[in-house]
């Protein structure tokens, strides 16, 4: 077995080369000229870094590409056949190369784009979200690169952070179903054997890197024990357990006053023991160095290395320190760092290579993979894209618009491949898409082909600068675009964020720009119904513009099909089925998740409340979303009403599509505890199905509800049932069932 291939291969290495296996570096530290990341130049391997990478310091891990314009298949399978065939010389252990393909392996041209999660979320359809990370797999093979550092399993509850996009939104069950189908999809279905098509995953950023107290990006966040377990752990618990993901990232930032990566209880702890996690956990960027240049938890640079491994990181991105590498020898000389903990960590990256097939085949040529960006795939992520555009308001049902619609597209998102698809797309804030997506259509483009070319007019009114800062806009043309608005029968109007990702997305304000506030004002002014397209990588506040909008339509970031979608859905050839996946907030201080405490919102609360005024309003709630048809719920029911945390309580609701045209509907089940110790959620998402539906048809929707999934986690970290009764909600329909008894148990598997 893998286990004893690995024992004689480290009774074979010297300290040195077991190091080098805990150690990441990235690609541009072996190009000739140094940062080819950034850099327009063919990349190319420099030989004398290649020398000191892996000849001298035995690097076991790579990561990210090379710069854009060199990402031929040639360059690429030639870089990488060097760096393998280096390793393989030296140590004879293959290095395992890793990237950020979040929304398909977006750094190699002609690959098929998905839209960014939060777009996966909103499809509420785990069918296609495992289809396309199985697609993801198989085109990021065919990159040569078996480790993938996605899903993101950070729970997306703060709409100012600028990663909420690269998550499932803001609820915990939803984060974990869709991670654990992506991770399926990923990995197949046997992890000691991810081969051929199959890539590792990587669960980022553990744990609670979602809710910086600020909203911005890698800064402190405040998590009580109860939430740390219940909210954000679980997602990883899931994806880890079920979906059994091969490697796990951590959190750049400080948890309750712990920086993460020297936090012992959260790594060893909770991953490794209570799980029996047996693979590799891989810091972020730079944040070793980061314990000490930034959070100051030690005095020298071997005091953070020495934190963060006793801690249980297995591998250290640096990427581009290579003090790392005597850092780490002279801690084990010193014995500040046992060779025990080297040997768990070394075990753990060659098991993940052992499993990823690289003894046998470290690399392997594009020509078997004929399937690469084939229609097909293409396919999959225009549905994705279609399923994921949410409808959120549809007044005099102006929408689907009539085949012969004279349409003005305005907006500075209206003709912007880099908009659609967001960070981390071709590169690491998207700005070089237009490049290489041409053969692509935005929204503009892809209006004209179904509305004809005569009948769409395109005036943008306000643009982003394209070499400036990523929220940074020209001079607004708001004049230009009301002119163009006569003769038109509708205006499309594409609102939301240019393409961001980490730090650089942090932000001071929530609220739409100005200029794109004014720009609607202004269009709204016209008399004619302005159609409110959102291409956002999170909810910008729009409750001044969005009265005047006679329909909303949420786009997300549905990646290189999302205009051909989004005009699918406004003619009406496809019936939008999208639902949000966070809650849309109205108001900067009104941030909340559906899955409040009671007192956060007043609304709702029990018979003889006091109301001291915590209404929060939203402008459209969490799993909100309209489509052209209705749907009636009706005859809920249980096959039983008490129950014990040992038990499944089916519940069942029956379907009907009340309207005109076929359409898929989101069933969500919702629970709610009605009194609990510690002050319970209004309401939590306990499961979710998507069914299709023709006119007049009805289907009965069935779920299994574990009881144990109406547990909470009290104030010590324990999972908990009470005695008591819960409230079951399927559409309108409502039933409750009792509890009989009162169970508290530690086991993290639940
Ligand atoms: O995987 C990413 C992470 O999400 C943010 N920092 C860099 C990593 C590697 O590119």
């Amino acid at each position: 077995g893998i286990e004893s291939k690995i024992d004689s291969i480290m009774a074979q290495m010297t300290i040195e080369e077991k190091i080098g296996q805990m150690s990441q570096f990235a690609l541009d530290l072996i190009g000739k000229g140094g940062n080819a990341y950034y850099s327009d130049e063919p990349f190319e391997i420099d030989p004398a870094m290649l020398d000191t990478v892996i000849g001298k310091y035995k690097v076991g891990s790579i990561l990210n590409t090379s710069n854009n314009r060199a990402r031929t298949t040639e360059v690429w399978e030639n870089s990488i056949r060097l760096i393998q065939e280096r390793a393989l010389q030296e140590t004879g252990i293959p290095v395992i190369y890793g990237i950020d393909a979040i929304h398909g392996v977006t750094y190699t041209a002609g690959a098929t784009f998905f839209p960014q999660e939060i777009g996966m979320a909103a499809t509420f359809n785990r069918e296609i979200v495992e289809r396309g990370a199985q697609i993801t797999a198989y085109e990021t093979r065919a990159s040569n690169i078996p480790w993938n550092f996605s899903p993101t399993m950070d729970v997306g509850r703060d709409a100012r952070w600028s990663r909420q996009w690269e998550s499932y939104g803001e609820d915990t069950y939803l984060n974990a179903q869709m991670g654990t189908a992506t991770v399926r999809g990923y990995q197949g279905s046997d992890r000691n054997s991810v081969r051929n098509s199959n890539i590792a995953a990587c669960l980022k950023h553990y744990l609670g890197y979602g809710v910086p107290v600020s909203g911005k990006d890698r800064t402190p966040a405040v998590i009580s024990e109860s939430e740390l377990r219940e909210k954000f752990y679980e997602p990883f618990r899931a994806a880890i357990v079920d979906g059994g993901a091969l490697s796990i990232m951590v959190n750049s930032g400080i948890i309750n006053g712990v920086s993460t990566h020297a936090d012992y209880r959260l790594l060893t702890e909770w991953i490794k023991e209570d799980l029996g996690f047996d693979g590799v956990i891989v810091t972020d960027w730079a944040d070793v160095q980061n314990l000490y240049t930034r959070d100051n938890i030690s005095k020298d640079y071997k005091g953070a290395v020495k934190a963060a491994i006793n801690a249980g990181i297995d591998m250290v991105m640096e990427p581009y320190n290579l003090a790392f590498c005597p850092a780490l020898k002279e801690l084990v000389e010193d014995g500040e760092v046992s060779t025990e903990r080297i040997d768990d960590a070394v075990r753990r990256v060659l098991r993940l290579k052992y499993r990823l097939g690289l003894f046998e085949k470290p690399y392997w040529p594009r020509a078997e993979f004929p399937d690469f960006g084939s229609n097909e795939h293409e396919a999959v992520a225009k549905s994705a894209a279609a399923e994921s555009i949410t409808l959120l308001k549809n007044e005099n049902t102006v929408l689907p618009l009539p085949s012969n619609a004279r349409i003005l597209v305005t907006g500075p998102n209206a003709n912007s491949m880099r908009t659609l698809n967001g960070g981390w797309s071709y590169s690491w804030q998207g700005e070089k898409t237009e490049d290489f997506a041409q053969q692509y259509n935005t929204i503009y483009e892809a209006l004209q082909n179904k509305f004809g070319t005569a009948n769409v007019k395109y005036e943008p009114g306000v643009t982003y600068k394209m070499d400036g800062q990523y929220f940074e806009e020209n001079t607004p043309e708001i004049q230009k675009a009301v002119t163009a608005a006569s003769g038109v029968d509708y205006i499309i109007l594409c609102v939301g964020e240019n393409s961001y990702c980490e730090t650089p997305g942090n932000l001071d304000e929530l609220t739409l720009s100005e200029n794109q506030t004014n720009l609607a004002l202004a269009l709204q002014k016209t008399g004619k119904p302005v159609i409110l397209v959102l291409n956002e990588g999170r909810p910008r506040l729009i409750r001044e513009i969005e009265p005047g909008s006679a329909a909303v339509v949420q786009t997300y970031l549905p990646g290189n099909f999302g205009g051909d979608a989004l005009s699918d859905i406004l003619s009406g050839d496809i019936n939008p089925s999208g639902k949000l996946p966070y809650t849309y907030p109205k108001y900067e201080q009104g941030l909340i998740t559906y899955d409040h405490k009671p007192s956060q919102n007043i609304a709702g609360k029990m018979e003889g409340a006091y109301d001291y005024g915590a209404q929060t309003s939203v402008q459209y709630p969490f799993g909100f979303g309209l489509s052209y048809t209705t749907f009636t719920y009706s005859n809920m029911s249980v096959d039983k009403t008490d129950f014990t945390s040992d038990d499944i309580v089916k519940v069942s609701v029956d379907v009907t599509n009340s309207g005109e045209v076929e359409g898929k509907e989101s069933v969500l089940l919702f629970s709610s505890d009605l009194v609990a110790s510690l002050s319970p959620d209004v309401r939590r998402l306990r499961g979710f199905e998507k069914i299709s539906l023709k006119p007049g048809e009805t289907k009965t929707v069935t779920f299994d509800l574990k009881g144990e999934d109406l547990a909470y986690v009290n104030e010590l970290g324990k999972w908990t049932i009470e005695e008591g009764e819960f409230m079951l909600q399927l559409g309108d329909q409502t039933t409750n069932i009792n509890c009989t008894k009162t169970k508290v148990w530690e086991t993290p598997n639940k």
